[in-house]
Formats: structure tokens, C-alpha cells, sequence
């Protein structure tokens, strides 16, 4: 049974949910993330689903079917001042997939979107952070990647890239349905 404390995440059998937000940004296996959340509710997780807003636009005509499937609306822009935020607090965070653009700007600081914006700040307030980048070889091979993961690296996320988590496709030859998903949220334990 789900019981409902205000500011509190879902209790199941009296046990409140640990509270997991999964984030993507625009990369194709973001259109199957539906399932990674039921996948992560299955595990015991309370879900709360943030979205680049190119995701979001990808999303578009699920973006309600994926509120009521988490219970929380799903959000893709930063809050207006004096909005309320309807999230329960993180106890994880899971940024996958992962796109070149969104793991630079999460690298650099640059928080122009809601997902790295929350991100950026997770690794100040210590949230326990795992992402699994989605990028071809040729983004691989841009000077930028290897510092990002670095730096990200460095500031204690888990970033999921080569043997083990995401490996690179060659340029118009990736498997969305092969995005190592379950891998991701087996990380997402261990953390
Ligand atoms: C069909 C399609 C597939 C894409 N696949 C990827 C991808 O796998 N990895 C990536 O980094 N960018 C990919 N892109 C480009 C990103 O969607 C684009 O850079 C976008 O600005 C990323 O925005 P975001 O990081 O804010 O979500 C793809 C774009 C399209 C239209």
C-alpha cells in the first residue's frame, strides 16, 4: 500500500522509498525511459523524471502518461521564483542518457537547462551521482569529452562510458534498444 506524508517520498508497507531522479537529455534511448522507470520503481525506488527540455520536446505527448506513471510532474525548466518545488529531496540521481552537450555543460558549469543545473549543485550538496553518456565515436574523439569525464570524474560522479557501460557506436550506427539501461541502475545501487 502507498500512503502520502506531505514533503515525504511514497511509504510502501510503512518503509518510505528511497527517492531516485532520473534525468535524460536528448539522445535517442531517452524515448524508452518509461520502462527504465518502471524498471527503477521495481527496485524499490521512488522516481522522479527531469528531462532536458529537447528531451521534453521529444517526449512531448507522453509528458503526462510519465507524470501519472512517477506521481510528480515531470520537469524540464527551471523554477520560476516563489515556485514550489513538489519533489521529494534526492537520495540518488541517474543523468542518462547522457549527450555530448549535456556532459560538457555539467563538465563547465554551464547550467542553462534545469537537468544540469540540479546536477551541477548535486556534486556540491554530495547526491550520490551516476550518468551513462550516449555518444558516437566522433563526439568521442573531441578534445572536450575525455576532460569532461575527467572533471566529472574527478568531483566523484560515476560516468559509465567504455567497457562496462556505454560503448561508443560508430556515427548513424547506434542501438537505442541496446543502451545498457540495467547496467545504470545497478550502478545507481552500488552508490
Ligand atoms: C535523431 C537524433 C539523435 C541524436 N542522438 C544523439 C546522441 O546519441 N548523442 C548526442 O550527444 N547527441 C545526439 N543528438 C543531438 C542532441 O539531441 C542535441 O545536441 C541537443 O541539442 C542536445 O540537447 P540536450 O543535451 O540539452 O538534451 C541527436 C539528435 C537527433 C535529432
Amino acid at each position: 500500500m502507498k500512503l502520502l506524508l506531505p514533503g515525504c517520498a511514497l511509504l510502501h508497507g510503512g518503509m518510505p522509498n528511497r527517492v531516485l531522479y532520473l534525468l535524460g537529455s536528448a539522445a535517442p534511448p531517452v524515448l524508452g525511459v518509461g520502462s527504465v522507470v518502471e524498471s527503477a520503481q521495481g527496485r524499490g525506488w521512488e522516481v522522479c523524471l527531469g528531462l532536458t527540455p529537447t528531451a521534453a520536446d521529444w517526449l512531448e505527448d507522453d509528458l503526462g502518461a510519465l507524470a501519472e506513471l512517477t506521481g510528480y510532474p515531470v520537469k524540464s525548466r527551471h523554477r520560476r521564483p516563489g515556485d514550489v518545488d513538489q519533489w521529494p529531496p534526492a537520495d540518488a540521481a541517474l543523468l542518462a542518457p547522457a549527450t555530448f552537450n549535456t556532459l560538457n555543460s555539467w563538465a563547465l558549469g554551464l547550467t542553462s537547462t534545469w537537468v544540469v543545473g540540479f546536477a551541477a549543485e548535486a556534486i556540491g550538496k554530495g547526491i550520490p551521482l551516476v550518468t551513462m553518456p550516449c555518444v558516437n565515436s566522433a563526439f568521442l574523439a573531441h578534445p572536450q569529452l575525455d576532460r569532461s569525464v575527467e572533471v566529472l570524474r574527478g568531483a566523484g560522479v560515476r560516468v559509465l562510458l567504455g567497457e562496462g557501460g556505454f560503448v561508443p557506436n560508430r556515427p548513424g550506427e547506434g542501438r537505442p534498444n541496446a543502451y545498457p539501461w540495467d547496467v545504470a541502475l545497478d550502478e545507481v545501487e552500488r552508490v
